[in-house]
């Protein structure tokens, strides 16, 4: 079956009691097992629950994985892949990352003997440099954020390969609508299914995908032991989600191609960042790992001050001005004060998370609106 097909058929079978198309919702934490000692398929909900498994199931179909295994949030996943890690090992992840992934390498995994260096993960060369003989794990995003840079995901995963590391990829940007990174060869996919996964700032969740068995079994051993799980009333909001995910996915980046286009034109607008731009420096790879398709996210940089900056997303009607993105409604925010906030200010300058970015996430509405919205608080805030 195609991606459309799956993302609606796959795990989602008709309740066999009552017929009913959509499966109930199961809110059971534990099970009549068949005998003492005996184990039927489920026992306890922490171990695995019907409504969470099938949500898992179509997960894995999507991004092409062995299995899934649904978190509490982005942040329970990514931890998650990081508990496979020991005293001693070294992480080299990428400087373009999620600010609460940094904090959790800098400011949680230290505690535990974990190290981490930050390399551009865009620059293959810098990147691979950043290895020692103790690094376990590399970690990079699909879409650099918030500089929207692009790594090649294949040369990075062969890398790592060759020297024992494993390659974890946040892929919540681009979701495995447009990019699957277990085809290209990493080995862990994570999700803030938060985002497009879910798809309508109601349900907080996170997701592991994996192609091997033995590291499917690890991390589900893992996450059993510690428990970071998604309900059942959260597995079925982001199942729904899902069954959208790629119509919205590819509607919300044609709205972003075209709003990228008029801002670059705009004379108020110094920069945008966007890999659908032909200027954009990882546009070619991003046309071979995106199939042309290159996301909803935007980042841009205003002919003005800091003043100037947090006017123009003070000053939006449609966009709201909100951490998150990935949902239906459209988002505007400023990486350098919120979702980047937890960047060390020295990282900050290093890496270029400038406080005159502004970051937008397009959503579903009409990208007209979305246009003059953008027009009306680009005037308000640079007069
Ligand atoms: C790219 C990315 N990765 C991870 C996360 C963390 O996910 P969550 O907020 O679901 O814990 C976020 C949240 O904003 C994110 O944008």
């Amino acid at each position: 079956m195609k991606f459309r097909t799956r993302s609606i058929h796959v795990g989602a079978k008709p309740d066999p009691a009552t017929g009913a198309v959509v499966p109930p919702i199961h809110t059971a934490t534990t099970f009549i097992q068949p005998g003492a000692g005996e184990w039927g398929k489920f026992d306890y909900s922490r171990s695995g629950s019907p409504t969470r498994n099938q949500v898992e199931k179509t997960l894995a179909s999507l991004e092409g994985g062995f299995g899934a295994l649904l978190y509490a949030s982005g942040m329970a996943a990514t931890h998650g892949a990081m508990m496979l890690l020991k005293a001693g090992d070294h992480v080299v992840a990428g400087s373009d990352i999620y600010g609460g992934t940094y904090r959790l390498l800098h400011k949680i995994l230290n505690r535990s003997g974990i190290d981490v260096t930050l390399a551009p993960a865009h620059d293959t060369q810098a990147f691979q440099a950043a290895f020692q003989a103790n690094t376990k794990m590399a970690w990079i995003e699909t879409i650099g954020n918030p500089l929207m840079t692009i790594p090649d995901i294949r040369a990075i995963a062969d890398y790592s390969h060759s020297r024992n590391a494993l390659l974890g990829i946040d892929n919540t940007f681009a979701t495995p609508s447009l990019v699957r990174p277990l085809e290209l060869g990493a080995d862990i996919v994570m999700h803030s299914a938060t985002k497009y996964l879910g798809g309508h700032s109601d349900c907080l969740s996170g997701a592991l995908v994996v192609g091997d068995e033995q590291l499917f079994k690890d991390l589900y051993f893992t996450q059993n032991a510690t428990g970071a799980v998604l309900g059942p009333f959260e597995s079925f909001l982001l199942g729904r989600g899902i069954k959208t995910l790629d119509l919205r996915v590819r509607e919300q980046s044609r709205s972003a191609m075209l709003i990228a286009r008029w801002l670059e034109q705009h004379p108020k607008i110094k920069r945008v960042l966007y890999p659908g731009l032909e200027g954009h420096p990882g546009h070619e790879l991003a046309k071979k790992q995106m199939a042309g398709v290159y996301g909803a996210m935007i980042t841009f940089e205003v002919d003005g001050d800091l003043e100037a900056t947090k006017r123009v997303c003070q000053s939006t009607k449609i966009f709201g001005l909100a951490v998150s993105l990935g949902a239906v409604e459209s988002l505007i925010e400023q990486p350098a004060t919120m979702s980047h906030a937890s960047y060390a200010a020295s990282d900050k300058v290093r890496f270029g998370i400038t406080d005159g970015l502004i970051r937008i996430s397009v959503g579903l509405e009409d990208p007209e609106d979305l246009q003059a919205d953008l027009t009306q608080a680009i005037h308000a805030g640079i007069a």
